[in-house]
């Protein structure tokens, strides 16, 4: 017989465990998620955000922070965490009005117009996809994207240019991680980071910025 009932996503966990964060993580995640928009994305008052991979939307509780944006679409395979994000951000009194979220398991963005958003950033998502699926989240984010603005998105680069099947990460202070090339969590050399370029997503790898995690770097994904 057929088995039927197993998740249709299984490149990572999160289609069967929701991603919802406790008060000293969101802490350490907004440490670094919020001057690197500060810094590479400016204020988005009045812009069209997009968080892709938003988990239970770290950001949405920072808009002192970051500014206002008009629309704040936040997309994930996991529609409880969102959920759970946007059951908090109102609890704190924060108006959840300019939220729209988007949840599909393919990079589904029919609901954003073509060349809608301004910006886009992701934390800690493409360290968790195969380059197949990095590829067809560009593809399809790509058309609802302003020509000449970015996605900046974090991903685990390798420190040398070796292709290496599994890093450990635990040199450093306070970690306890192994990243792989072959699964979750997934690492890139700078070499297989600069190719994604060739693929023709309509995105130039920019730039591989410096980040305040621990051992991710910022992708800039400038679109062309
Ligand atoms: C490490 S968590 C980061 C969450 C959030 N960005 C943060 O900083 O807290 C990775 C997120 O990516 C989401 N994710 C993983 N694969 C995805 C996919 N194929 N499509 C959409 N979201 C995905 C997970 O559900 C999870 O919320």
């Amino acid at each position: 017989m057929v088995k039927t009932d197993f998740p249709k996503y299984s490149e990572n966990n999160y289609g069967k465990v929701a991603r919802i964060t406790n008060d000293v993580y969101r802490q350490a995640l907004t440490s670094w998620q919020v001057p690197a928009i500060n810094k590479h994305i400016g204020d988005i008052t009045g812009k069209v955000f997009l968080d892709i991979g938003a988990g239970d939307i770290i950001l949405g509780e920072n808009l002192d922070q970051i500014g206002i944006p008009e629309k704040f679409y936040v997309q994930d395979l996991s529609k409880p965490s969102l959920e759970t994000g946007l059951q908090r951000i109102a609890s704190a009194g924060i108006d959840t009005s300019i939220f729209h979220a988007l949840v599909s398991d393919d990079f589904n963005f029919d609901q954003i117009e073509p060349a809608e958003v301004d910006a886009a950033f992701s934390n800690s998502l493409f360290s968790h996809l195969s380059i197949n699926s990095i590829l067809l989240c560009l593809r399809n984010l790509r058309p609802k994207m302003k020509t000449g603005t970015s996605y900046f998105s974090s991903m685990i680069v390798l420190p040398d240019n070796r292709e290496t099947l599994e890093y450990d990460w635990s040199y450093i202070p306070g970690i306890k991680a192994v990243s792989s090339a072959i699964k979750d969590p997934f690492h890139y050399s700078k070499n297989s980071i600069k190719n994604l370029q060739n693929y023709e997503t309509g995105f130039e790898v920019k730039e591989i910025h410096d980040y305040g995690h621990p051992f991710q770097k910022l992708v800039e994904f400038k679109c062309l």
